[in-house]
């Protein structure tokens, strides 16, 4: 692939981090495409393999035997595809650094363009578009084309101003200068799927940026590992950056289900009233009711979604409902106090100190099933 080193380049170290999670189909070939960049560099290739169940880490392994330029790190319990890129640019030793699927989406031939942009250029990062004007997408259902698109849009507007020219904040392809990257590595959050964002995002505009065109090709072999938890993690990293980063993410992540919760109580009373004919006074069991599903459906939406690191099942997903429930009833009570306190002695009006007891009661409630629903501080 390789025909000859570009200059003086055959002492630069080149550490390329391929995350893997069941690619044992892919990874091979890939790998013998990477290996020929040997010719033009001090080569590293770094495999974080998140136990795959598929034998990619056995894969790797062998092969590593025959080509002392790979290396794999084997991970026990998935932590994930942003945590597995920052742990293999952690552990990366070269001068340069190179980030690609391992999939067979991202085409071999491109690193070598990175490469040398990040050479020529007096960059620190240098993005494999999928959505320059120059770039060609094979390998993206017209669906996910859109969501990306949409999703770009939105990944721009909370980032740094300085990246707003960048059309691929969120691709899985980027070489990097280690010495310029690697303390901000270090502060990326890695709950995310898009490494590449949080790093724009905490490098707050000092990173220098540019991209090049990239072919996006269909996947070899398996399927996207990207799943609805995933959507949902860029969601919360978008309002996270808007939020200037100081709420934690998984309290955003709580507050939008609560938003959800009030959605489901306001039309499950509504519906009970209409079914029953009956006016909402004197009827309040039907209003506990709403409350009741409200609650539940946000313990079920945080269980799949906020806490699914943690995410109960079976009994003790049913034990952790009762908790829930029991936690949420205590400001039912107090919600009611702090505004009637608030009233009555700093003669707040009545929005305002509405408004402060539902801040106390999303603060209780976050803290408390946190700590006794999930086991989490
Ligand atoms: N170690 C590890 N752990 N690797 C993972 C994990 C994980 O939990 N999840 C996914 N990967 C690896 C896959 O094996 C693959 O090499 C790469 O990460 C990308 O995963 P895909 O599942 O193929 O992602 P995709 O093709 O749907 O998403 C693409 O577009 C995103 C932006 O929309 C990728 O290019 C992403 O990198 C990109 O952010
Ligand atoms: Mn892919």
């Amino acid at each position: 692939m390789v025909a000859t080193a570009p200059g003086s380049a055959s002492e630069l170290r080149v550490s390329i981090v391929l995350p893997t999670y069941n690619e044992r189909g892919n990874i091979e070939p890939l790998l013998e495409q990477l290996l020929a960049l040997q010719q033009a560099f001090r080569l590293e290739i770094l495999v974080v393999d998140d136990d795959s169940a598929d034998g990619t880490a056995e894969l790797v392994r062998r092969l590593a035997h025959d080509q002392p330029a790979i290396r794999l790190i084997r991970r026990v319990g998935r932590a994930g595809l942003a945590s597995a890129i920052k742990e293999g640019l952690l552990d990366a030793s070269g001068d340069l650094a190179l980030v690609m699927d391992s999939d067979g989406q991202h085409e071999p031939s491109s690193v070598l363009r990175a490469l040398q942009a990040l050479l020529e250029g007096d960059q620190d990062l240098v993005i494999g578009s999928r959505f320059h004007p120059q770039a060609q997408i094979r390998g993206l259902s017209g669906r996910r084309e859109t969501g990306s698109s949409w999703a770009n849009a939105s990944a721009r507007f909370s980032l740094p101003r300085a990246y707003a020219g960048l059309t691929d904040p969120m691709s899985g392809f980027f070489a990097l200068r280690l010495d310029a990257v690697l303390p901000l590595v270090r502060a990326v959050d890695v709950n995310g799927f898009k490494f590449l964002y949080e790093l724009l995002a905490v490098s707050k505009g000092r990173l220098r940026a540019t991209e090049i065109p990239l072919t996006f090709q269909p996947r070899s072999y398996g399927s996207s590992k990207l799943d609805l938890a995933i959507f949902w993690d860029f969601l919360i990293s978008i309002l996270h950056s808007l939020c200037l980063r100081l709420l934690p993410r998984r309290a955003i992540s709580f507050a939008l289900v609560g938003a959800s919760g009030v959605v489901v109580q306001l039309l499950v009373t509504q519906l009970l009233l209409g079914l029953s004919g009956r006016p909402l006074a004197g009827n309040e069991e039907l209003a506990l009711v709403g409350a009741l599903a409200a609650a539940s459906s946000n313990y079920l939406i945080n269980n799949a979604l906020t806490f699914r690191f943690a995410r109960l099942r079976g009994l003790a997903l049913l034990q952790g409902l009762l908790k829930f429930l029991m936690v949420s009833c205590l400001p039912l009570a107090a919600n009611v106090g702090v505004a009637q306190v608030l009233v009555r002695f700093s003669h707040a009006d009545s929005l305002s100190a509405q408004l402060a007891g539902i801040l106390v009661v999303f603060v209780w409630n976050y803290a408390a099933s946190s700590r006794f629903v999930w086991n989490t501080p």
